[in-house]
């Protein structure tokens, strides 16, 4: 580390301290941090970046990234703000916001405004402009349904460019922004097509039940508002608030296996919890480490969060290198127990 004494603001060689800006609160240092509230300062940010050869890394508000060792170039914090209504058509909203705005703030909107689709996405952490770059997704919809483009600056030649949702590769926690595009193209604001009608998607049984136990037998008049309100209470009561417990949400991908390796362990393990994923199956990661005893388990103070085995939980601040380490060892552990390999979700910088 550049400077552990210092908790906050610059070290002492100048250096400035990250801890704050991710969601793990990891402590680390980069050469620099640029604040960018709007597209014009980014491109300026990015040109002097060029000419003096430096690299540069782009954060949001911190949620999906651990810092394992200090940034050797400069940080850019996305804040560029506006939610604009662009055309209506008869059957959808078009709305461009801006990459800083806080998703949560703005699926809250979108129900306010009966810009509906988004409302099972509530009370995720982070950015607008990172739920194309992970393709987030919850309780049965996945963003990439109500994306029409993604606006971005090249950074080869520093123009701005729409990319139409077709071109960005989405898959389960995945897109084009992770592979090939990764550190070659900046988002700057994300167009989302909203649909006019008020029919809901009410796939999930976690969601479902929560609804159905609330209402007694009355599932007619189910809105997005209902469902809004139904996900931020199922998630507030499982998942830490990581203003309160530092944590990156889900800390592993679901695993998607081939049907046979499926099968195999279904054979074994009946209460295995799994998904058909088109030809294959999408295993519950959450239920692999909790059957293999890691629920509440703790490490060097980092913990398996107690009511959602997928989320490693950071209450004692510790470094990022101390989280690798505990992941590493989880998904050994479920490799030797069960065969699958687990995938890391959180970019570790
Ligand atoms: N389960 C366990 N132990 C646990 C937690 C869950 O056995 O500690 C089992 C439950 O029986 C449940 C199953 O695992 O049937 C699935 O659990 P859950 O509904 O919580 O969903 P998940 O697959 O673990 C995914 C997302 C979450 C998202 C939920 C709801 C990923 C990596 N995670 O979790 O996303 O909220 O579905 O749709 O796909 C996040 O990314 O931060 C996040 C929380």
């Amino acid at each position: 580390m550049a400077d552990p004494d210092q908790n906050q603001g610059q070290s002492n060689n100048g250096w400035v301290n990250l801890t704050e800006l991710t969601t793990m609160k990891v402590e680390a240092y980069a050469k620099a941090l640029v604040q960018v509230d709007r597209a014009e300062q980014l491109v300026e940010a990015l040109t002097t970046l060029k000419q003096t050869k430096q690299n540069c890394f782009v954060l949001g508000e911190g949620s999906n990234t651990v810092f394992i060792q200090d940034f050797d170039g400069v940080v850019i914090r996305i804040g560029i703000k506006g939610i604009e209504l662009q055309k209506k058509s008869n059957d959808s909203f078009f709305v461009k916001v801006s990459a800083g705005e806080n998703w949560h703030s703005f699926v809250e909107k979108c129900v306010d405004e009966g810009w509906n689709g988004l409302e099972n996405l509530a009370l995720i952490p982070g950015t607008v402009g990172a739920a194309p770059i992970q393709n987030i997704g919850a309780y049965g919809v996945e963003v990439q349904n109500f994306i029409e483009s993604v606006e971005v600056i090249d950074m080869d030649t520093l123009q701005t460019q729409q990319i139409a949702a077709s071109e960005c590769g989405f898959a389960y926690r995945d897109s084009r922004f992770k592979h090939d595009w990764s550190g070659k193209k900046i988002v700057t604001a994300v167009v989302f097509r909203l649909k006019r009608s008020n029919e809901v998607v009410l796939d999930y049984p976690a969601l479902k039940a929560a609804i159905e136990h609330d209402r007694g037998s009355g599932m007619e008049a189910i809105v997005p508002k209902t469902i809004f309100d139904a996900v931020v209470a199922i998630r507030s009561s499982k998942l830490p608030n990581p203003s309160k417990i530092p944590n990156s949400g889900s800390f592993f991908k679901n695993p998607i296996v081939e049907a046979a390796k499926h099968d195999e362990l279904k054979a074994t393990y009946k209460d295995l919890v799994s998904y058909p994923y088109q030809d294959r199956f999408k295993l519950a990661a959450a239920w692999l480490i909790d059957n293999a005893g890691w629920k509440q388990k703790e490490l060097c103070g980092i913990k398996v969060h107690q009511s959602q085995a997928l989320v490693i939980t950071n209450p004692n601040r510790m470094p990022g290198t101390q989280i690798k380490i505990f992941a590493e060892t989880i998904k050994r552990d479920i490799l030797d127990k069960f065969g699958v390999e687990l995938e890391i979700e959180p970019v570790l910088v």
